[in-house]
């Protein structure tokens, strides 16, 4: 009989293996071996040149194209999880979040209903149960709708949008078929001046748009001032209009900053506000005391967002909105057409906006069974008095000044050239271009931030693999490449210094 053609490759486990090799040698030169560059030099133009561009029409096969990736992308990918990547919030991932990852992949599940991934669907259940349990929502008491809900999605943009989905659609449900120019009165939300930017992108998808989010004064420690949300929340009420959501930032993206999380509980259930916390990056701190302490209030919030793929180490992507009641959150989302076949209480269909999705879940629950909450536990606890050893560095040396308080595990400092003759606006581009040294060295990788309007080097230590020496070593090389930039320099006018915090 002759067989039609399909895409099999007949030398697939040959091709798994030679792939799997691939990726074990990258981790051990990533990891234990922390070899090369932490950050390839190379442009877009040049790797542009470099990479297969056409598409033939006649394949190569997959050996050819196994040689491709080892020849033009493998040695250029950016050395995430190497002990010194310390940019932005991405994580370090866990090996057995990679396992997870891969197996995922393969078997290819389709969890939109239950049929779609029967195991899939049992596995997100569990995934957002342990999560729900970690941060103290309430455990459902009569059916299981009366409980907490979640949904995993790509990252925390979408968990934040998803928890904000939510918020709207409890505070104001005719929204959903009249628009929210058919409310008569106009939804208004507010954040910290500290807050994420999908905050703000979330408000201009949802309609709500962004002159419509207050940005709520932080003190000098970052943290929300209540006293200035209950004086908006005011003015906006005089003004007629309908304050109904407060996200609080549980780590905030530059800082780490930890907003009163009980005092703005208390005020969103005086005034009727959804409560939701952006605990993207922190929500892992709840894994020890220190955390759980810093934290505490979170237990009231009625979404929370919360990203495996940041401080829990699981490979890119995974993201989760937690909602205090599942019954909301089913209420936004249920999701009903006749080609998605017969309904089944569980389907994941309904808990999102999206339909098709990967089993994201497995990777989590892969990694988290791995290794176990008081190992991820330790890692956590390591990375915040890792991030408080650079700033007692930092405190201790005339050339660094400490822009913000450690609350988890990131710090920021600027480095300050000693003599007199440099301006502030002069510092500001020093730290750049310290930055840029520090790149082009290999030996690290570090983000800008902006703190109070002064410009400063971030570390923010979400790394399994980051040693007391690595950060002693990125210090005295950081030190050393001020000072050889600040030689090269012309100095302009004196100008006041900022202040230690
Ligand atoms: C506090 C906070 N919220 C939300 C996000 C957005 O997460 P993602 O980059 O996964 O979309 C970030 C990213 O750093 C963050 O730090």
């Amino acid at each position: 009989m002759q067989r039609h053609e399909t895409l099999d490759l007949e030398d697939f486990e040959a091709l798994l293996h030679r792939a799997a090799a691939m990726i074990a040698d990258r981790v051990e030169r990533i990891g234990p071996r922390a070899e090369g560059p932490v950050v390839h030099p190379a442009t877009f133009d040049e790797l542009a040149a470099l990479i297969p561009s056409d598409w033939p029409e006649h394949g190569a096969g997959a050996d050819a194209v196994l040689d491709e990736v080892a020849h033009c992308i493998e040695p250029y990918a950016t050395r995430i999880g190497h002990p010194r990547f310390l940019a932005w919030i991405t994580t370090s991932p866990a090996p057995a979040g990679t396992l997870g990852d891969i197996v995922c992949t393969g078997l290819n599940q389709a969890p939109l209903s239950f049929k779609g991934g029967p195991a899939a669907t049992v596995l997100e259940h569990v995934v957002i149960g342990w999560l729900a349990r970690l941060f103290g929502l309430p455990e459902a008491v009569g059916g299981e709708l009366d409980g907490p809900g979640g949904t995993i999605v790509s990252g925390g943009t979408m968990a934040n949008l998803m928890g904000l989905t939510v918020a709207r659609h409890a505070h104001f449900p005719e929204a959903a078929a009249k628009g929210l120019a058919g409310l008569g009165r106009t939804p208004v939300l507010y954040v910290s001046d500290q807050g994420h930017m999908s905050i703000e992108r979330s408000a201009v998808l949802l309609g709500l748009g962004a002159d419509n989010v207050r940005a709520v004064p932080s003190g000098a420690d970052n943290r929300m001032d209540v006293a200035a949300l209950c004086a908006a929340i005011a003015a906006d009420r005089l003004a007629g209009l309908a304050p109904f959501c407060v996200v609080a930032q549980a780590g905030s993206v530059t800082t780490g900053a930890v907003d009163p999380l009980p005092d703005i509980a208390d005020v969103c259930a005086a005034e009727g506000l959804w409560f939701h916390v952006d605990a993207a990056y922190g929500g892992a701190a709840m894994l020890t005391d220190e955390g759980r302490a810093l934290l505490a209030g979170v237990e009231r919030a009625d979404s929370i967002c919360v990203d495996p793929h940041k401080w829990f180490f699981i490979p890119l992507e995974c993201g989760v909105t937690l909602f205090r009641s599942k019954a909301q959150q089913i209420a936004t989302f249920r999701a009903r057409a006749s080609y998605l076949g017969e309904e089944n209480p569980h389907d994941l269909k309904n808990t999102t906006f999206i339909l098709s999705r990967a089993n994201r879940a497995l990777k989590v629950w892969f990694a988290f069974r791995t290794y176990g909450r008081d190992r991820l536990r330790r890692i956590v606890a390591r990375n915040m008095e890792l991030a408080r050893q650079f700033r007692d560095l930092c405190a201790a040396s005339p050339e660094w000044r400490v822009l913000a308080p450690v609350q988890l595990s990131i710090a920021c400092a600027r480095y300050v050239p000693q003599g007199d003759g440099w301006s502030e606006e002069q510092v500001d581009r020093l730290q750049v271009r310290l930055l840029e040294r520090l790149e082009a060295s290999g030996e690290g990788f570090l983000t800008p931030a902006m703190v109070r309007g002064r410009a400063g080097v971030r570390l923010c230590v979400a790394n399994h693999r980051t040693s007391g020496a690595d950060i002693r070593l990125l210090f005295d090389l950081m030190t050393s490449l001020g000072r050889e930039l600040a030689a090269q320099e012309p100095q302009g006018p004196k100008a006041p210094q900022t202040p230690q915090v």
